[in-house]
């Protein structure tokens, strides 16, 4: 097959990694995409390091047998702890994961260089998101004395998201258990660092008003299109894109909740074990 016209690999710890297909889908409209979900096992977010690690290399191992041209990690906190891991058996092909995408996009937004940053547990722990910062300071050097990142680990809002309560007082009460810590310190810049927060994104606006807000889903697609086009693996084909979804499980209302996130049909949907 044309190195081309092979899809675009993305993952996920299960059905959030859905609004990077459809960011992808938006600034991308012509390329192929094959997506694994490990619903079965779902939520990473409270996992250890090693386990997160061990189920992502054989996601991977999955994604590199279906030929994939681009490996695009959508969950943030395989990206927080497993990266390395990831990048190591992927070799020479490209490896773009929400972490280093919201990192920059956050440095770009941000004026005064107080940036939080709201994430599962395991991504808070991992600190991944200050050190994504610190190690990219050639960008904001010129801009701000010091960068300062203040985070918190919000572990209810995934299943409430999930529940489908994106415009509900529940979810609202919970953001005013987490946001003011951040708003305290006054931050002019909030990371979204979980796959499922961009569904919340008009609640966190009224929440956190005047805050810009950094959506992982968006920066990431648009740092795929750069590397695609840095490595000249952009598909120009005219013919309709094939979108293939892969699950480790397929759980009651998975295909609402999955529609929800993707805004368009999940049509070849398969199960698998891995
Ligand atoms: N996909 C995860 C993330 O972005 C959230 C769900 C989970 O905990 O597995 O961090």
């Amino acid at each position: 097959m044309l190195q081309e016209k092979k899809a675009i690999g993305v993952f996920d710890s299960g059905v959030g990694g859905l609004t990077v297909v459809r960011a992808l889908r938006e600034r991308l409209p012509r390329e192929n995409i094959v997506y694994f979900g490990d619903t079965a096992r779902v939520p990473y977010g409270t996992k250890s390091r090693n386990t997160i690690e061990q189920f992502s290399g054989q996601i991977v191992e999955f994604l590199l047998e279906q030929q994939v041209k681009v490996l695009v990690i959508a969950c943030n906190t395989i990206a927080a702890v497993a990266g390395t891991k990831i990048r190591q058996m992927a070799g020479k092909m490209p490896v773009i994961d929400v972490i280093g995408a919201g990192a920059e996009a956050a440095i770009a937004a941000s004026t005064t260089g107080k940036i939080g940053v709201i994430a599962t547990s395991t991504t808070v722990n991992s600190k991944a998101y200050p050190k994504a910062i610190e190690e990219r300071k050639h960008l904001w050097q010129d801009k701000f004395a010091v960068c300062r990142v203040f985070s918190e680990a919000c572990s209810v809002l995934v299943p409430l998201i999930e529940e489908g309560w994106l415009d509900n007082e529940v979810t609202r009460l919970a953001l005013r258990e987490y946001l003011p810590p951040l708003l305290q310190e006054k931050i002019d810049t909030l990371i979204l660092g979980c796959t499922h927060y961009p569904l919340i994104k008009p609640l966190l606006a009224e929440e956190a008003k005047g805050i810009n807000l950094v959506d992982s889903s968006t920066t990431t697609a648009e740092a795929v299109y750069r590397v695609l086009w840095e490595k000249n693996l952009l598909n120009n084909q005219e013919e309709k894109p094939d979108y293939r979804f892969f699950v480790s499980d397929i759980p009651l209302r998975f295909r609402a909740i999955g529609e929800q996130f993707l805004q368009f049909p999940l049509e070849q949907l398969e199960m698998i074990s891995l």
